[in-house]
């Protein structure tokens, strides 16, 4: 019986500490988009400081990929006009780069 609880203990620990593993899972640091125009690197972790609210960004309020939607479901704006609208929008009133080559990159 005194085993049987400890392993009840385990296995409630597990549990709980992959919770809270999947509840911080805040995504890759950095995120590479590639565009012929010109990359664009986009520091996810200095914007996750930038912006508390993952929903402004993460609006569907799950991490799937914004192209599952935004270049595939016929309701959802492409994904060029999605980001430039999410990303310029934010840069012009808080000061981030706004000109093609602030973010292209060749
Ligand atoms: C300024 C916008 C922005 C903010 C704020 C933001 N993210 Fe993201 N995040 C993105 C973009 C863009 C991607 C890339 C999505 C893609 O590849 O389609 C991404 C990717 C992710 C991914 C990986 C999804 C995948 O399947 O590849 C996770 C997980 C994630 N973000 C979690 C978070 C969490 C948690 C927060 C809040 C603490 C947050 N993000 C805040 C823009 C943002
Ligand atoms: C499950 C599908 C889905 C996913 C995933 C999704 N979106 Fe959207 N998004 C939509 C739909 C549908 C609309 C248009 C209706 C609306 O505004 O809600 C939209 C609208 C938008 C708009 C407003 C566009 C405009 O012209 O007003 C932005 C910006 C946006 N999404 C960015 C993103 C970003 C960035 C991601 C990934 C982090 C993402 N979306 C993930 C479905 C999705
Ligand atoms: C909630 C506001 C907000 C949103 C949304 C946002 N940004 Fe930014 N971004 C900023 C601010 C503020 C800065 C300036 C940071 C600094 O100077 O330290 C910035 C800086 C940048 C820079 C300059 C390099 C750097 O990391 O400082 C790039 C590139 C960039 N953002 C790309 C993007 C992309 C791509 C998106 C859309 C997926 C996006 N940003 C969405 C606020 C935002
Ligand atoms: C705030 C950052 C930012 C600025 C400023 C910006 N872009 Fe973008 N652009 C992006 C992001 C992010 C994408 C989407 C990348 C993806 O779909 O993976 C994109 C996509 C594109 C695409 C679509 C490429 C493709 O393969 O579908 C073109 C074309 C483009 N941008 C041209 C421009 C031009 C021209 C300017 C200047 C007038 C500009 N961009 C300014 C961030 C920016």
């Amino acid at each position: 019986m005194k085993k049987m609880l400890v392993l009840l203990a385990i296995v409630a620990l597990v549990a709980t500490s992959a919770f809270v593993a999947v509840a911080q899972d805040k995504g890759p640091a950095s995120i590479k988009m590639e565009v012929k125009m010109g990359d664009v690197t986009f520091d996810h972790a200095k914007h996750q400081g930038i912006e508390a609210d993952c929903a402004v960004c993460h609006h569907t309020g799950d991490y799937a990929k914004c192209k599952s939607c935004h270049g595939g479901k016929p309701d959802a704006p492409k994904s060029k006009k999605a980001y430039h609208k999410l990303c310029k929008d934010c840069h012009k009133k808080q000061s981030g780069p706004t000109k093609c080559k602030g973010c292209h990159v060749k």
